[in-house]
């Protein structure tokens, strides 16, 4: 989608707004899966209000993208603009036990930040790649950390309102790969309190968690994490590894033959060929096992 008008173009600058034009979001997902479309860097946290109403006065459809890691973003010329908010390296403040995040901000590089003032708790969050917002919007969580745990208050553009709002934890549901905010809602800020840890014991933390990572994950390959969430007391990738479909492909998607809930685009795969993976591999489960599989890859159609 292609935004031309030029008094909208001279609106959008106006509030801080740069304006790619037609950008691969294939080059900015990890999975390396996407269209074509116009990409808005959002400079400022306040203007995005207006920002959005303007969008929708003129009849453009918009999604906010984060870091990426987690989206599998349809092919071709899409049919909305892309709204990102561009990192500000670190993009955090301590003050005490309560830390404030930007929710573009690094996660793994925010979990550094803290472990250096001695402020742990998110060792299992290291290697989780993506952004501070999308982890917070989907309750991110590894080795038996989830992020919403420490969670205080939330800065959110809330689309039902077209307002910023803070939210207080204690407010939020946060559940397994899941939580209330509402599916158009922008993570902005976020407030955390962690515990005090020495940096020593944090970083002895974040080690184990890494090779753990290392040993059973395709860090070196694109993809977007696990790509189902796991059912009630049972591991998605164990039973798509036992029904023998590591390595099947459709096109260039291929079912990790290191992790079999991870699915890997082996070279030039669209998103066409990752859906008829994903659907082929949820057939095949619900057969053998009876068992329904829900996607934690968040699919952006056209
Ligand atoms: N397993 C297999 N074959 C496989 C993969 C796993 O037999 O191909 C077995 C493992 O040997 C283990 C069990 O299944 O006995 C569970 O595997 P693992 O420890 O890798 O955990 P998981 O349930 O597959 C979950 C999260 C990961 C997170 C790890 C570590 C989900 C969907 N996945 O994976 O999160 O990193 O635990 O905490 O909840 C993600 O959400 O994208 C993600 C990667």
């Amino acid at each position: 989608m292609r935004i031309e008008d030029a008094s909208l173009l001279a609106r959008l600058s106006a509030l801080g707004v740069e304006v790619r034009p037609g950008v691969s979001l294939s080059e900015h997902t990890s999975l390396g899966i996407g269209g074509t479309t116009d990409l808005l860097l959002v400079r400022r946290y306040d203007s995005i209000p207006e920002v959005m109403r303007l969008l929708k006065s003129a009849g453009f459809k918009s999604r906010f993208l984060g870091g990426g890691t987690n989206v599998l973003v349809d092919d071709g010329e899409l049919s909305w603009v892309a709204l990102h908010l561009p990192t500000v390296t670190p993009g955090v403040t301590v003050e005490g036990n309560s830390v404030w995040a930007d929710a573009s901000a690094d996660l793994g590089g925010m979990v550094t930040y803290c472990a250096k003032r001695d402020l742990g708790g998110m060792e299992g969050l290291i290697g989780v790649p993506g952004s501070v917002g999308g982890a917070l919007r989907m309750n991110a969580g590894a080795y038996g950390t989830q992020i919403g745990s420490y969670v205080r208050e939330v800065e959110v553009y809330r689309s039902a309102t077209g307002e910023i709002e803070t939210l207080r934890g204690d407010d939020i549901r946060f559940d397994y790969r899941h939580t209330s905010f509402g599916p158009d809602d922008v993570m902005l800020r976020v407030r955390l309190e962690l515990p005090s840890k020495p940096f020593k014991e944090i970083i002895a933390g974040i080690k184990v968690c890494n090779e753990k990572r290392r040993s059973s994950q395709p860090l070196n390959q694109k993809s977007a994490g696990c790509i189902f969430k796991n059912p009630p007391g049972a591991s998605a990738g164990r039973m798509i590894d036992e029904l023998g479909l590591k390595g099947h492909r459709s096109g260039d998607a291929m079912v990790s033959d290191r992790h079999a809930n991870f699915f890997v685009n082996t070279g030039s795969a669209s998103c066409a060929d990752m859906l008829k993976l994903i659907e082929d591999v949820r057939e095949r489960v619900r057969q053998a096992y009876g068992v329904e599989l829900e996607n934690e890859v968040i699919v952006w159609r056209n």
